[in-house]
This record gives C-alpha cells, structure tokens and sequence, in this order.
C-alpha cells in the first residue's frame, strides 16, 4: 500500500489560517493514519507480510520558509513510517518511506497554480521549472515521476527485504536534507 495522496499550500506562518492546518493535515497525516491502519488489518489477517510505503518529500526534513502546514505533515509522515515500521515488524509489515523533491513533470499540484507562482517567484517560465530545479541539486538532474516509481519498486522488491523504517531521497542530491 503507497500513501501517496496529498496537495501543498505554501504560505507564511502568518498567512497559513487553521482551515489550511486542517486540510493539509487531514489529508496527509490522518488520511495515511487511517489508510495505513487499513491496509495493516488486511495484511495481518492475511499473515503474509507486505509492504507500506510512505510518499513523504525533501520537505519533512528541509526547513525551508512559507511551508509551516505542509512541511509539518510530511514530518508527521515521516515519523508514521518509524512507529509503524517498529510496530508492524512481527507480522513482517515492511513501512519505508520516499522523499522525493521538485518532481514538477505530471505533478497535479505543480500543475494547478503552484508551479507558475514558483516561477513567478524565480523569475523563469513555468516551463523551466523542472530544469531550473534540476541545477540547484548536487547531481544537476532533474527528478521524474518514474525516478519516484524506481525507489518505490526498489524498497518492496526482495533486494531489500530485510530493510524497514527507511527513507531514500529522490532528490538528485540536496545536502539541506541528507539525512543523519
Ligand atoms: N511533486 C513534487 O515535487 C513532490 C515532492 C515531494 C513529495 N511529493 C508528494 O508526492 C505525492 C504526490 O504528489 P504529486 O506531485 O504527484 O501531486 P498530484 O496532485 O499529481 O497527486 C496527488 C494525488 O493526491 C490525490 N488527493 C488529494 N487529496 C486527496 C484526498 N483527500 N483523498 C484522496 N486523494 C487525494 C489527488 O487527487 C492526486 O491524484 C504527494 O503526497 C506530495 O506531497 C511531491
């Protein structure tokens, strides 16, 4: 089960109102909560293991400005991933997770006003966006849907069976966020 689900509104901490709190965090926090609990009552009544992953993003270790309701989600994420993966770990539940960033090709949240208020914000065409993007990383690439799709088929494929509780960055390199 991938908890993918999810949308970002970036504002300021003074512009951020508790209706934008709510439903960034009912949909992301809470909506993977209850899918995961789901899914995890599936996978123990069926007793074959299996495997949760976590869609979470550079920005649930980033710190970066305007991002207070988003930001704070993708850590409540990141930190289902540790609790479920100690948890789940008897029923061999595997719960790893992905921190993707700047992933603007076939993004619906790009795509539905964010991208063009970034590169607004950048002074660059939308269009640039994913290549200007791509510059400000260490290996100078830019991030695919399909680099996304690699990780998530590396962490459940047997290559990695004995691995739970991790997270990989898709990023292609933001020393702001390597983990320690
Ligand atoms: N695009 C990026 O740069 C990036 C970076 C890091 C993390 N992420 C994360 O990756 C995930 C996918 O994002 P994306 O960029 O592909 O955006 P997207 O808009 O293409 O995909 C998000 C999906 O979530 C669904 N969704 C939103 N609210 C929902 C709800 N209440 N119930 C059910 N489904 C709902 C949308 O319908 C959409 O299909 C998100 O969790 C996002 O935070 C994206």
């Amino acid at each position: 089960m991938v908890n993918n689900a999810g949308l970002s509104l970036s504002k300021s901490l003074l512009e951020t109102t508790a209706k934008d709190w709510d439903l960034q965090h009912n949909v992301m926090a809470k909506g993977s909560f209850l899918v995961s609990k789901t899914a995890a009552k599936a996978l123990i009544d069926q007793g074959l293991g299996g495997d949760i992953l976590y869609i979470s993003s550079k920005n649930s270790v980033f710190a970066g400005p305007n991002n207070i309701a988003y930001s704070a989600t993708k850590a409540d994420q990141a930190h289902q991933v540790r609790l479920l993966a100690a948890e789940l770990g008897e029923h061999q539940i595997r719960v790893n997770g992905i921190n993707p960033d700047g992933v603007v090709q076939g993004s619906g949240i790009f795509s539905s006003g964010w991208g063009a208020n970034r590169a607004k914000t950048y002074g660059i065409e939308e269009k640039d966006l994913g290549r200007f993007y791509a510059q400000r990383t260490i290996l100078k690439r830019e991030v695919l849907p399909e680099n996304v799709a690699n990780a998530a088929f590396a962490l459940v494929s047997s290559d990695l069976s004995h691995t739970t509780g991790l997270h990989v960055p898709v990023d292609a390199g933001v020393a702001a966020a390597f983990l320690r």
